[in-house]
């Protein structure tokens, strides 16, 4: 089975890479398919999508690392909103990085707004979840992760109550101890989260087809392992999307 690979380059990169890596990526087969899906930096999204529109048979698909808690168009000086993204061609919005929600104090309410303006565009949220060190070691990551999965049951509410149709959602498990830091969660503590993120789903979306993701130093030395592991539907990577060898190894491993 084909699974989903989402490379978050975040705050890194320029014009030159993006031209060298797009040329990069849309040479290999096993890149270039309609499960990679690639989170540029907000500046290059533009750039990005008409080289891929002005290439033939291109099958990537692009997202944005952010969008408005504001909808639509108005006085946000400085602010992007999901309609725009969705006019720029882009499918997919992190909504929830942990980097967001700590460096930048995205809460509930915030995630709430940018969840639904990304629904009403159309686009396809990839919200993540993730403990901190703490909560894995006092084993009250169940919790945290829960707490934070709450918060797509407001999303829920809305789109029931104003007729939105949301097809499909993405769900990343990105323990915050295992970003950029090399070490990655036990298979099975992978596995757990994995089935409580679906058990969740099920419940309370069992009409959105969901797909999670599992992130966290995956590299092309890890990525096997864990897209082996029965039930999780991809992985988002973050510092091995920027070297194009390394991610063209995990999205290799991923088209099996
Ligand atoms: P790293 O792959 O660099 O650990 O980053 C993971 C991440 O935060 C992806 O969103």
């Amino acid at each position: 089975v084909s699974k989903i690979v989402v490379a978050n380059w975040k705050m890194n990169g320029d014009i030159n890479k993006i031209v060298q890596d797009l040329d990069y990526f849309l040479k290999h087969p096993q890149v270039n398919r309609e499960n990679t899906i690639l989170a540029l930096p907000l500046p290059f999204l533009g750039l990005a999508n008409t080289k891929l529109n002005t290439t033939q048979d291109v099958h990537l698909k692009l997202a944005s690392q952010d969008a408005s808690r504001f909808n639509g168009f108005g006085a946000y000086t400085g602010e992007t909103s999901a309609t725009m993204l969705k006019e720029m061609g882009i499918s997919y919005v992190i909504i929830g990085h942990s980097e967001r929600r700590n460096a930048l104090a995205e809460g509930d309410d915030v995630l709430i707004s940018k969840l639904t303006n990304v629904a009403m565009s159309e686009m396809i949220p990839i919200y993540c979840i993730g403990e901190d060190k703490e909560a894995r070691s006092l084993g009250s990551y169940k919790k945290v992760l829960t707490s934070q999965l709450e918060t797509l049951l407001k999303l829920v509410e809305f789109i029931e109550d104003n007729n939105i149709r949301l097809r499909r959602l993405l769900v990343a498990y990105e323990p915050i101890w295992s970003i950029g830091t090399g070490v990655i969660p036990t298979l099975e503590n992978i596995i757990e989260v994995n089935l409580l993120i679906k058990a969740f789903m099920q419940k309370y979306l069992p009409r959105v087809k969901i797909d999670t993701l599992y992130g966290g130093s995956v590299s092309a030395a890890n990525a096997k392992d864990i897209l082996d592991c029965a039930d999780i539907d991809g992985v988002l990577v973050g510092g091995a999307s920027l070297i194009a060898s390394d991610f063209a190894v995990i999205c290799d491993v991923a088209s099996i």
